[in-house]
Protein backbone atom coordinates (compact mmCIF):
# COMPACT_ATOMS: atom_id res chain seq x y z
CA UNK A 1 0.00 0.00 0.00
CA UNK A 2 1.05 3.53 -0.57
CA UNK A 3 1.85 5.55 2.36
CA UNK A 4 -0.97 6.90 4.27
CA UNK A 5 -1.42 10.89 3.96
CA UNK A 6 -3.54 12.19 7.19
CA UNK A 7 -6.65 14.39 7.13
CA UNK A 8 -7.76 16.22 9.87
CA UNK A 9 -11.44 18.05 10.11
CA UNK A 10 -10.71 21.69 11.83
CA UNK A 11 -14.00 23.32 11.17
CA UNK A 12 -17.40 22.93 12.32
CA UNK A 13 -19.36 26.08 14.16
CA UNK A 14 -18.63 24.41 17.81
CA UNK A 15 -22.02 25.62 18.72
CA UNK A 16 -22.58 23.31 21.59
CA UNK A 17 -19.31 24.81 23.63
CA UNK A 18 -20.41 28.35 23.15
CA UNK A 19 -19.12 30.97 24.25
CA UNK A 20 -15.76 29.58 24.61
CA UNK A 21 -16.07 28.81 20.36
CA UNK A 22 -17.14 32.92 19.93
CA UNK A 23 -13.97 33.56 20.19
CA UNK A 24 -11.46 30.52 19.67
CA UNK A 25 -11.41 26.87 17.61
CA UNK A 26 -13.73 24.21 19.82
CA UNK A 27 -9.96 22.22 18.23
CA UNK A 28 -8.15 24.63 20.45
CA UNK A 29 -9.95 24.05 23.22
CA UNK A 30 -6.99 22.49 25.66
CA UNK A 31 -7.46 19.53 27.22
CA UNK A 32 -4.15 18.96 30.21
CA UNK A 33 -2.89 22.40 28.93
CA UNK A 34 -2.90 21.03 25.31
CA UNK A 35 -4.95 21.80 22.10
CA UNK A 36 -7.45 18.76 21.37
CA UNK A 37 -6.20 18.80 17.82
CA UNK A 38 -2.64 18.67 18.79
CA UNK A 39 -3.44 14.92 20.01
CA UNK A 40 -4.86 14.19 17.12
CA UNK A 41 -1.84 15.45 14.70
CA UNK A 42 0.35 13.62 17.38
CA UNK A 43 -1.41 10.34 16.84
CA UNK A 44 -1.35 10.64 13.07
CA UNK A 45 2.80 11.18 13.45
CA UNK A 46 2.65 8.35 16.00
CA UNK A 47 1.27 6.09 13.15
CA UNK A 48 4.10 7.12 10.91
CA UNK A 49 1.85 9.73 8.89
CA UNK A 50 3.94 12.87 8.67
CA UNK A 51 2.18 14.33 5.67
CA UNK A 52 -1.30 15.66 6.48
CA UNK A 53 -3.96 18.08 5.44
CA UNK A 54 -6.28 19.90 7.96
CA UNK A 55 -9.59 20.99 7.02
CA UNK A 56 -10.17 24.94 8.00
CA UNK A 57 -13.31 27.41 8.36
CA UNK A 58 -13.06 30.50 7.11
CA UNK A 59 -14.05 31.83 10.68
CA UNK A 60 -11.46 30.21 12.52
CA UNK A 61 -8.39 28.87 10.04
CA UNK A 62 -6.03 31.57 10.75
CA UNK A 63 -6.07 30.80 14.28
CA UNK A 64 -5.74 26.83 13.42
CA UNK A 65 -2.84 27.77 11.25
CA UNK A 66 -1.31 29.36 13.47
CA UNK A 67 -1.35 27.32 16.27
CA UNK A 68 -0.21 23.92 13.69
CA UNK A 69 2.01 26.52 11.72
CA UNK A 70 3.84 24.20 9.17
CA UNK A 71 3.71 20.85 11.25
CA UNK A 72 7.49 20.60 11.69
CA UNK A 73 6.85 20.98 15.81
CA UNK A 74 4.97 17.65 15.18
CA UNK A 75 7.63 16.13 12.53
CA UNK A 76 4.89 16.24 10.31
CA UNK A 77 3.92 18.53 7.01
CA UNK A 78 1.00 20.24 7.39
CA UNK A 79 -1.46 22.07 4.29
CA UNK A 80 -4.26 23.95 4.51
CA UNK A 81 -7.56 23.08 3.44
CA UNK A 82 -9.98 25.61 3.30
CA UNK A 83 -13.72 24.48 3.05
CA UNK A 84 -15.83 27.75 2.62
CA UNK A 85 -19.41 26.50 3.99
CA UNK A 86 -19.66 23.48 7.02
CA UNK A 87 -21.25 20.80 4.48
CA UNK A 88 -20.64 18.13 5.94
CA UNK A 89 -17.46 15.26 6.73
CA UNK A 90 -18.17 13.70 3.14
CA UNK A 91 -17.92 17.50 1.55
CA UNK A 92 -14.86 17.92 3.39
CA UNK A 93 -13.50 14.72 2.08
CA UNK A 94 -14.33 15.91 -1.35
CA UNK A 95 -12.74 19.29 -0.60
CA UNK A 96 -9.48 18.02 0.40
CA UNK A 97 -9.47 15.44 -3.08
CA UNK A 98 -6.49 17.28 -4.71
CA UNK A 99 -4.11 17.06 -1.54
CA UNK A 100 -5.17 13.80 -0.91
CA UNK A 101 -4.29 12.28 -4.82
CA UNK A 102 -4.23 8.78 -5.27
CA UNK A 103 -3.10 8.45 -1.50
CA UNK A 104 -5.45 5.93 0.74
CA UNK A 105 -5.93 8.36 4.22
CA UNK A 106 -6.64 8.69 7.77
CA UNK A 107 -9.42 10.71 8.16
CA UNK A 108 -9.68 12.14 12.00
CA UNK A 109 -11.83 14.60 13.50
CA UNK A 110 -9.97 17.09 14.82
CA UNK A 111 -12.16 17.34 18.47
CA UNK A 112 -11.76 13.56 18.85
CA UNK A 113 -9.59 11.81 21.74
CA UNK A 114 -8.27 8.26 21.02
CA UNK A 115 -6.31 6.80 24.12
CA UNK A 116 -4.25 4.81 22.66
CA UNK A 117 -3.78 6.56 19.32
CA UNK A 118 -4.26 4.54 15.70
CA UNK A 119 -0.78 3.04 15.10
CA UNK A 120 -2.66 -0.92 15.46
CA UNK A 121 -5.29 0.16 13.17
CA UNK A 122 -2.95 2.22 10.90
CA UNK A 123 -1.04 -1.22 10.63
CA UNK A 124 -4.28 -3.13 10.06
CA UNK A 125 -5.70 -1.23 7.49
CA UNK A 126 -1.80 -1.10 6.04
CA UNK A 127 -2.00 -5.21 6.21
CA UNK A 128 -5.90 -5.83 5.42
CA UNK A 129 -6.08 -3.39 2.99
CA UNK A 130 -9.84 -3.33 2.61
CA UNK A 131 -11.83 -0.11 1.24
CA UNK A 132 -12.40 1.46 4.00
CA UNK A 133 -11.70 0.83 7.52
CA UNK A 134 -14.06 2.31 10.60
CA UNK A 135 -13.58 2.32 14.35
CA UNK A 136 -16.00 1.51 16.25
CA UNK A 137 -17.10 2.06 20.18
CA UNK A 138 -19.61 0.92 22.63
CA UNK A 139 -22.04 4.14 23.84
CA UNK A 140 -24.10 4.25 26.16
CA UNK A 141 -26.38 7.09 23.63
CA UNK A 142 -25.86 5.95 20.31
CA UNK A 143 -28.43 8.16 19.15
CA UNK A 144 -25.59 11.16 19.69
CA UNK A 145 -23.79 9.60 16.87
CA UNK A 146 -23.24 7.15 13.46
CA UNK A 147 -24.43 3.87 14.53
CA UNK A 148 -23.43 0.34 12.78
CA UNK A 149 -25.06 -2.73 12.45
CA UNK A 150 -22.63 -5.79 11.83
CA UNK A 151 -22.93 -9.13 10.95
CA UNK A 152 -19.93 -11.37 12.78
CA UNK A 153 -17.20 -8.54 11.51
CA UNK A 154 -19.11 -7.67 8.50
CA UNK A 155 -20.91 -3.84 8.33
CA UNK A 156 -24.06 -4.40 7.20
CA UNK A 157 -25.55 -0.82 7.86
CA UNK A 158 -24.56 2.53 8.84
CA UNK A 159 -27.00 4.90 9.97
CA UNK A 160 -26.44 8.74 11.13
CA UNK A 161 -27.85 9.68 14.34
CA UNK A 162 -30.90 7.40 14.55
CA UNK A 163 -33.60 7.59 16.21
CA UNK A 164 -33.77 3.97 17.18
CA UNK A 165 -29.96 2.90 17.25
CA UNK A 166 -29.58 -0.53 15.75
CA UNK A 167 -27.03 -1.28 18.15
CA UNK A 168 -24.80 0.24 21.12
CA UNK A 169 -21.89 0.67 18.65
CA UNK A 170 -20.85 4.68 17.39
CA UNK A 171 -18.35 5.51 14.63
CA UNK A 172 -15.43 7.24 16.37
CA UNK A 173 -14.30 9.94 14.61
CA UNK A 174 -11.42 8.46 12.76
CA UNK A 175 -11.69 6.25 9.30
CA UNK A 176 -9.00 5.27 6.81
CA UNK A 177 -10.13 5.05 2.73
CA UNK A 178 -8.89 4.42 0.03
CA UNK A 179 -9.96 6.88 -2.85
CA UNK A 180 -13.04 5.15 -3.53
CA UNK A 181 -14.60 7.00 -1.42
CA UNK A 182 -14.74 10.10 -3.25
CA UNK A 183 -17.24 8.56 -5.86
CA UNK A 184 -19.15 7.47 -2.72
CA UNK A 185 -18.99 10.93 -1.49
CA UNK A 186 -19.62 12.14 -4.98
CA UNK A 187 -23.15 9.84 -5.46
CA UNK A 188 -24.93 10.85 -1.69
CA UNK A 189 -27.36 13.26 -1.67
CA UNK A 190 -27.21 15.59 1.64
CA UNK A 191 -29.30 14.76 4.53
CA UNK A 192 -31.98 16.15 7.38
CA UNK A 193 -29.25 18.33 8.83
CA UNK A 194 -27.96 19.44 4.69
CA UNK A 195 -24.55 17.80 5.35
CA UNK A 196 -23.07 15.17 2.99
CA UNK A 197 -22.53 12.65 5.78
CA UNK A 198 -19.51 10.65 5.71
CA UNK A 199 -21.66 7.56 7.15
CA UNK A 200 -23.72 8.10 3.83
CA UNK A 201 -20.93 7.40 1.93
CA UNK A 202 -19.38 4.70 3.44
CA UNK A 203 -22.90 2.90 3.28
CA UNK A 204 -22.64 3.84 -0.55
CA UNK A 205 -19.02 1.68 -0.56
CA UNK A 206 -20.80 -0.91 1.55
CA UNK A 207 -24.16 -1.03 -1.00
CA UNK A 208 -21.19 -1.34 -3.96
CA UNK A 209 -19.68 -4.37 -2.47
CA UNK A 210 -16.70 -2.48 -1.53
CA UNK A 211 -14.98 -4.19 1.45
CA UNK A 212 -15.31 -1.68 4.57
CA UNK A 213 -13.46 -3.79 7.97
CA UNK A 214 -14.48 -2.26 10.85
CA UNK A 215 -12.31 -2.21 14.91
CA UNK A 216 -13.57 -1.75 18.27
CA UNK A 217 -11.79 0.57 20.06
CA UNK A 218 -10.19 -0.54 23.66
CA UNK A 219 -9.09 2.29 25.11
CA UNK A 220 -11.19 5.24 26.12
CA UNK A 221 -12.65 7.58 22.99
CA UNK A 222 -14.33 11.11 23.40
CA UNK A 223 -15.59 13.97 21.01
CA UNK A 224 -14.80 16.90 23.01
CA UNK A 225 -18.00 18.22 21.13
CA UNK A 226 -19.41 20.01 24.97
CA UNK A 227 -18.49 20.64 28.03
CA UNK A 228 -19.39 17.31 29.77
CA UNK A 229 -17.23 15.55 27.18
CA UNK A 230 -14.32 18.08 27.54
CA UNK A 231 -14.27 17.60 31.22
CA UNK A 232 -14.23 13.99 30.85
CA UNK A 233 -11.59 14.12 28.62
CA UNK A 234 -9.60 16.39 30.51
CA UNK A 235 -10.09 13.57 33.32
CA UNK A 236 -9.01 10.97 31.36
CA UNK A 237 -5.94 12.48 29.89
CA UNK A 238 -5.05 13.61 33.49
CA UNK A 239 -5.28 10.50 34.70
CA UNK A 240 -1.96 9.42 33.10
CA UNK A 241 -0.14 12.66 33.96
CA UNK A 242 3.47 12.37 35.40
CA UNK A 243 4.25 13.70 38.59
CA UNK A 244 6.86 16.76 37.76
CA UNK A 245 7.80 19.67 39.19
CA UNK A 246 9.46 22.47 37.01
CA UNK A 247 8.00 25.18 39.35
CA UNK A 248 8.20 26.87 42.45
CA UNK A 249 5.94 25.47 46.23
CA UNK A 250 6.80 27.21 49.53
CA UNK A 251 7.38 25.34 52.25
CA UNK A 252 3.60 25.78 54.07
CA UNK A 253 2.40 24.20 50.35
CA UNK A 254 1.45 20.27 49.69
CA UNK A 255 1.43 18.71 46.24
CA UNK A 256 -0.43 15.44 46.63
CA UNK A 257 -0.18 12.64 43.52
CA UNK A 258 0.22 13.13 40.11
CA UNK A 259 0.63 16.77 39.49
CA UNK A 260 2.79 18.41 36.88
CA UNK A 261 3.97 21.97 37.80
CA UNK A 262 5.24 23.94 34.72
CA UNK A 263 7.90 26.09 34.42
CA UNK A 264 7.55 29.35 36.52
CA UNK A 265 4.33 28.53 38.28
CA UNK A 266 4.35 29.71 42.08
CA UNK A 267 2.30 27.54 44.92
CA UNK A 268 2.08 30.03 47.87
CA UNK A 269 0.18 27.85 51.17
CA UNK A 270 -1.83 26.01 49.04
CA UNK A 271 -2.34 22.27 48.64
CA UNK A 272 -2.59 20.64 44.79
CA UNK A 273 -4.06 17.31 44.69
CA UNK A 274 -3.45 15.56 41.60
CA UNK A 275 -3.75 14.64 39.31
CA UNK A 276 -4.28 17.70 38.01
CA UNK A 277 -1.46 20.50 35.85
CA UNK A 278 -0.43 23.94 36.74
CA UNK A 279 0.52 26.12 33.61
CA UNK A 280 3.82 28.23 33.20
CA UNK A 281 3.80 31.82 35.17
CA UNK A 282 0.16 30.25 36.97
CA UNK A 283 -0.13 31.68 41.08
CA UNK A 284 -1.44 29.23 43.31
CA UNK A 285 -1.93 31.39 46.63
CA UNK A 286 -3.78 30.49 49.71
CA UNK A 287 -6.16 27.69 48.20
CA UNK A 288 -6.54 24.25 47.04
CA UNK A 289 -6.84 22.84 43.32
CA UNK A 290 -8.21 19.70 43.70
CA UNK A 291 -8.56 16.20 41.18
CA UNK A 292 -8.83 17.02 37.78
CA UNK A 293 -8.21 20.35 37.17
CA UNK A 294 -6.27 21.70 34.19
CA UNK A 295 -4.80 25.38 35.22
CA UNK A 296 -3.36 26.80 32.08
CA UNK A 297 -0.79 29.43 31.54
CA UNK A 298 -1.49 32.47 33.83
CA UNK A 299 -4.05 31.56 35.75
CA UNK A 300 -4.21 33.32 39.14
CA UNK A 301 -6.30 31.29 42.07
CA UNK A 302 -6.02 33.54 45.41
CA UNK A 303 -8.03 32.43 47.97
CA UNK A 304 -10.15 29.65 46.59
CA UNK A 305 -10.49 25.99 45.75
CA UNK A 306 -11.40 24.44 42.22
CA UNK A 307 -11.81 21.08 41.29
CA UNK A 308 -12.49 19.12 38.15
CA UNK A 309 -12.45 21.92 35.47
CA UNK A 310 -10.19 23.57 33.24
CA UNK A 311 -9.28 27.05 33.60
CA UNK A 312 -7.84 29.06 30.44
CA UNK A 313 -4.32 31.09 29.99
CA UNK A 314 -5.11 34.24 32.39
CA UNK A 315 -7.85 33.81 34.36
CA UNK A 316 -8.62 34.27 37.74
CA UNK A 317 -10.56 33.20 40.51
CA UNK A 318 -10.43 35.39 43.84
CA UNK A 319 -11.46 34.37 47.36
CA UNK A 320 -14.85 32.44 46.69
CA UNK A 321 -16.25 31.24 49.34
CA UNK A 322 -17.50 27.77 47.04
CA UNK A 323 -15.55 25.55 45.98
CA UNK A 324 -15.48 25.32 41.94
CA UNK A 325 -16.46 22.54 40.10
CA UNK A 326 -16.85 20.97 36.86
CA UNK A 327 -16.47 24.74 34.94
CA UNK A 328 -14.45 25.76 32.02
CA UNK A 329 -13.75 29.38 32.58
CA UNK A 330 -12.48 30.84 29.12
CA UNK A 331 -9.38 33.14 28.97
CA UNK A 332 -8.93 36.17 30.87
CA UNK A 333 -11.99 35.59 32.78
CA UNK A 334 -12.26 36.84 36.14
CA UNK A 335 -14.25 35.49 39.27
CA UNK A 336 -13.88 37.75 42.43
CA UNK A 337 -15.44 38.53 45.59
CA UNK A 338 -16.19 41.98 46.32
CA UNK A 339 -16.67 43.85 49.59
CA UNK A 340 -18.66 46.69 47.57
CA UNK A 341 -21.86 47.25 49.16
CA UNK A 342 -24.85 46.91 48.32
CA UNK A 343 -24.03 42.76 48.52
CA UNK A 344 -25.07 41.61 44.92
CA UNK A 345 -24.11 40.03 41.84
CA UNK A 346 -22.11 41.93 39.27
CA UNK A 347 -21.27 41.11 36.15
CA UNK A 348 -20.10 41.29 32.52
CA UNK A 349 -20.77 38.19 31.13
CA UNK A 350 -20.85 36.99 27.43
CA UNK A 351 -23.23 35.74 24.87
CA UNK A 352 -24.63 32.35 25.95
CA UNK A 353 -22.28 31.96 28.91
CA UNK A 354 -24.19 29.92 31.44
CA UNK A 355 -23.27 30.69 35.42
CA UNK A 356 -24.84 28.42 37.95
CA UNK A 357 -24.98 30.17 41.96
CA UNK A 358 -25.30 28.14 45.17
C1 LIG B 1 -19.73 13.02 13.47
C2 LIG B 1 -20.22 11.87 12.58
C3 LIG B 1 -20.72 10.71 13.44
C4 LIG B 1 -19.64 10.27 14.41
C5 LIG B 1 -19.14 11.48 15.24
C6 LIG B 1 -17.91 11.10 16.05
O1 LIG B 1 -20.81 13.58 14.14
O2 LIG B 1 -21.22 12.36 11.72
O3 LIG B 1 -21.09 9.64 12.64
O4 LIG B 1 -20.14 9.27 15.27
O5 LIG B 1 -18.75 12.57 14.39
O6 LIG B 1 -17.40 12.19 16.79
P1 LIG B 1 -20.92 15.17 14.43
O7 LIG B 1 -19.80 15.53 15.36
O8 LIG B 1 -20.82 15.84 13.10
O9 LIG B 1 -22.28 15.36 15.07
Amino acid sequence: MEPLKGLILSGGAGTRLRPITHTSAKQLVPVANKPVLFYGIEALVGAGITEVGIVIAPETGDEIREAAGDGSAFGASITYIPQERPLGLAHAVLTAERFLGDSPFVMYLGDNLLRDGISALADAFREHEPDALILLTRVPDPWHYGVAELDGERVVRLVEKPKDPPSDLALVGVYMFTTAIFEAARAIEPSWRDELEITDAIQRLIDGGSRVESHTVSGWWKDTGQLADMLEANRLVLEDVERRMDGHADTESRVEGRVAIEAGAKLERSVVRGPAIIGAGARVVDSYVGPYTSIDRDVEIVGSEVEHSILLAGASVRNLQTRIEASLLGRNVNLARSHEMPKTLRMIVGDNSEISIP
